[in-house]
């Protein structure tokens, strides 16, 4: 059978200082946000940055709950409060990062795949890429240019 082949590029920053300043400001409040989680279950507490295109920037934490798939994501919480709040600006970026029990997570944290979904949908609504600065307790940053470079074989509405 022909074998077809999904490529993608992300960016691998060091540390920090290697990001752009509003990428740098960017992760610091997903930081904070994250020690605002709801995470008794698991103790891992995630925390998310979205920056819209009027320079707004709205944050979401995980917030989980006994009945444990009821729980949300951090990431999808700041995706739907940021269209909640401004329904016609479009987002630019989104930073996710965590606060684990381990504390030494050294590789940045991927969202899930239905955040994915969730934030692919955002850029096709408002027809604009959303750049996602991705971190784990420490350690190197993943900068990504579109979710579509992590989310191969995608489906949207040209399927419906
Ligand atoms: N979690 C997120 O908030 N985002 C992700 O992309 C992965 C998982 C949360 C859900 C749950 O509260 C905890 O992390 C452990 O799965």
């Amino acid at each position: 059978m022909k074998k077809i082949t999904l490529q993608s590029e992300i960016e691998v920053a060091k540390s920090i200082a290697e990001l752009s300043e509003i990428d740098a400001q960017l992760l610091a409040t997903a930081k904070e946000a994250a020690k605002g989680a709801y995470a008794p279950y698991s103790n891992f507490k995630v925390g998310a940055a979205v920056l819209m295109d009027n320079e707004a920037i709205v944050i979401g934490n995980n917030q989980e709950n006994a009945a444990f798939p009821v729980t949300m994501c951090g990431e999808r919480n700041a995706v739907f409060s940021a269209a909640a709040q401004y329904p016609n600006i479009a987002i630019k970026a989104v930073a996710i990062t965590i606060i684990s029990a381990k504390g030494n997570i050294d590789r940045p944290i991927p969202p899930c795949g239905s955040c994915r979904q969730v934030i692919y949908e955002n850029e096709t609504r408002h027809q604009s890429d959303i750049r996602l600065i991705l971190q784990g307790d420490i350690g190197e940053i993943y900068v990504v240019q579109s979710v579509k470079d992590i989310l191969p074989l995608l489906f949207d509405a040209s399927y419906l």
